[in-house]
């Protein structure tokens, strides 16, 4: 291709493609301790010496020594060059590496004059005696924190930092874009002035924006950096360049709503604690932490816009795979607030009683309705079937007994009342293909990478048709539904695929997702190794389509009439959810 690549590229890559999962797919791993285990695929041996650490991104073997990057092992791993390598992570994780270089060139001088502006920042909050200093130290912050986070000041001047970039000769568009000065008539004027700077800075410790506090009660209370090239509020969380070995370290990540609580927090020496700028969690954002560990606290603030987020951020992270518990702020209004008042083992104890997902769900469910009139009870039971639902079959059961108990009702009531709607959603489906017709699921209408590739594949080369033949299923999507269907009807008829045939029995909308898929799915040679990674990620589905399946065959059977039945099924799931990890599946 000919690419020019620089750190930037590089720095994209491996904050996208977490190396467990990269490594996961090419070989086994299983979990130990904070770490992940293997055999090791650069040299012989029975016992695993290969160690995976997902929070520094490298992998070690202790047998024969080898060690490296997501990117080196992906060299080494499919015996690629540096670029190959790139290409490939690239290529599979949707990074356009096209004429990237004078992209990244541009990233590196934002960050270059972010970097600058942080400092003169710092330097005025420093140096001399100003009113930010004076409002954080009343805020009861010390100097050492204030230095840690990089705290500065803009001091209440039109011009401060436009002049001092004109005298380094920088170009006013640049700080512009970056949202540093804002313009007006012709004129150039400082965006943050007479605030507190809160720099924000990434994991590889490049500062990406800034948000600015005014000092008491102006408004905004908050200014922050714009949407830049370099700073993408859904891809960041404050604080995290900071605590994340911490986070590591404790196995847990208490997450925050506002600056002032990691600091906060921070400073009393509560470090695995991270915020999400004030914005709803995003999914993004939930992988990031992910990386350094499974366990949550939500610990947002405690009126009802904090606990509105707190549910909506429960659920990104719980489909994340993460374990969830939401912290109630039982006095003050934020946990910077009430660490003032109350000190850090009070803060630690309500850590110690964070609720889990389903607990603070059903008890938010429980606090809307008061359980004394018929009436509420319904409502109530209603909405706790709803959660019930989400929940995984084990998690489930448990949760039945409790709301069974609570309520006065029987078990099998709630288990039946959770399947009948279960029912209704999905037997209006049609089935089309008898031997997937439990595990087909019509989700939506937006074509999968994986089916693009599947029908690449088989225009590619015909004869992955029959390999790829008990793999059906995996068209979900309605225009791979039917690009597949039109294929297999040219194939069986003609054991060959005229692709002139194929696009002329799909209209219009069919048509443009077929050549799409002609003109920009790329295997460049690799088709096998495609075709092997296809296989993997459909037998995982499979097995989790298996495990939804048993989900509600275990909700269906009540528990006084089948307890024997029960346990099967349970040990059933047991079984997949096992075979499911040992595939590097999460
Ligand atoms: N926020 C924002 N703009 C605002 C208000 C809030 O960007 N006008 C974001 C900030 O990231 C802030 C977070 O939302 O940190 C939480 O808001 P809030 O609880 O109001 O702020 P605190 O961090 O608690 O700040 P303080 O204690 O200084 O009031
Ligand atoms: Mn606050």
């Amino acid at each position: 291709m000919g690419v020019s690549i620089n750190e930037n590229i590089i720095d994209e890559i491996k904050s996208r493609c977490n190396i467990v999962d990269i490594i996961g797919r090419a070989m086994t791993l299983k979990k130990s301790g904070s770490n992940y285990k293997g055999v090791c695929p650069f040299h012989n041996e029975k016992t695993p010496s290969f160690v995976v650490s997902e929070s520094k991104q490298i992998y070690t073997c202790f047998g024969c020594g080898a060690t490296g990057d997501v990117i080196e092992f992906v060299q080494r791993y499919y015996t690629l060059d540096f670029m190959g390598a790139i290409e490939k992570l690239a290529c599979e994780h949707g990074i356009t590496i096209e004429s990237n270089f004078k992209k990244s060139q541009k990233k590196d001088e934002f960050y270059n004059i972010n970097r600058e502006a942080a400092s003169f920042f710092y330097q005025a909050f420093t140096e001399k005696a100003n009113p930010g200093y004076t409002y954080m130290k009343n805020r009861g912050l010390d100097s050492l924190t204030l230095k840690r986070f990089g705290i500065g000041y803009a001091d209440g001047e039109w011009n401060s930092l436009y002049q001092h970039f004109m005298d380094k000769g920088v170009d006013p568009k640049v700080l512009l874009e970056l949202g540093l000065i804002s313009e007006s008539n012709g004129r150039y004027f400082d965006k943050f002035r007479n605030r507190v700077i809160f720099p924000i800075i990434n994991t590889n410790g490049k500062v990406i924006g800034f948000g600015g506090r005014a000092l008491g009660d102006g408004t905004p209370k908050y200014l922050n950096s714009p949407e830049t090239p370099v700073f993408l509020k859904k891809n960041n969380l404050y604080g995290l360049n900071l605590t994340r070995q911490d986070i590591s370290k404790d196995n847990c990540a208490i997450l925050v709503e506002g600056y002032m609580d990691v600091i906060s927090l921070y400073k009393v020496g509560i470090r695995n604690v991270s915020a999400s700028l004030g914005t709803a969690l995003t999914e993004n954002q939930a992988s990031l932490l992910k990386r350094y560990t499974n366990n949550i606290v939500l610990s947002y603030d405690a009126d009802d816009a904090g606990m509105n987020a707190a549910l909506r951020g429960m659920d990104i992270l719980y489909k994340e795979g993460c374990r969830v518990k939401v912290l109630h702020i039982s006095d003050g209004k934020d946990p910077d607030d009430f660490i003032k008042k109350n000190g850090k083992q009070a803060f630690l104890d309500l850590v110690g009683q964070a609720l889990p997902y389903a607990d603070y769900k059903l008890s938010v469910a429980r606090g809307k309705n008061d359980l004394n009139s018929t009436e509420a009870r319904v409502e109530f039971l209603q909405a706790a079937v709803a959660i019930l639902r989400t929940l995984s079959p084990i998690e489930a059961d448990i949760y039945i007994k409790k709301v069974a108990e609570e309520m006065k009702i029987t078990e099998s009531a709630i288990r039946l009342e959770i399947n009948g709607n279960n029912i209704q959603s999905t037997s209006t489906e049609s089935h089309r293909w008898s031997q997937s017709k439990t595990l087909k699921k019509r989700e939506s209408d937006d074509i999968s990478m994986l089916e693009k590739n599947l029908i690449k594949l088989i225009l590619t080369d015909s004869s992955y048709y029959d390999k790829l033949k008990p793999y059906e299923f995996a068209f979900r999507s309605d225009s791979g539904d039917t690009i597949y269907s039109g294929l297999k009807e040219i194939y069986v008829e003609d054991e060959q695929i005229d692709i002139k045939k194929l696009a002329d029995g799909l209209d219009g909308e069919k048509n443009k997702v077929l050549s799409d898929i002609l003109e920009n799915v790329q295997f460049a040679g690799k088709e096998e190794q495609v075709f092997l990674d296809c296989i993997r990620t459909m037998e995982q589905r499979k097995l989790k389509l298996k495990q939804e399946e048993l989900n509600i065959a275990l909700s269906m059977s009540s528990e006084d009439e089948n307890q024997e039945n029960i346990e099967k099924i349970m040990k059933e799931i047991q079984k997949i959810q096992q075979q499911i990890r040992g595939q590097g599946g999460i």
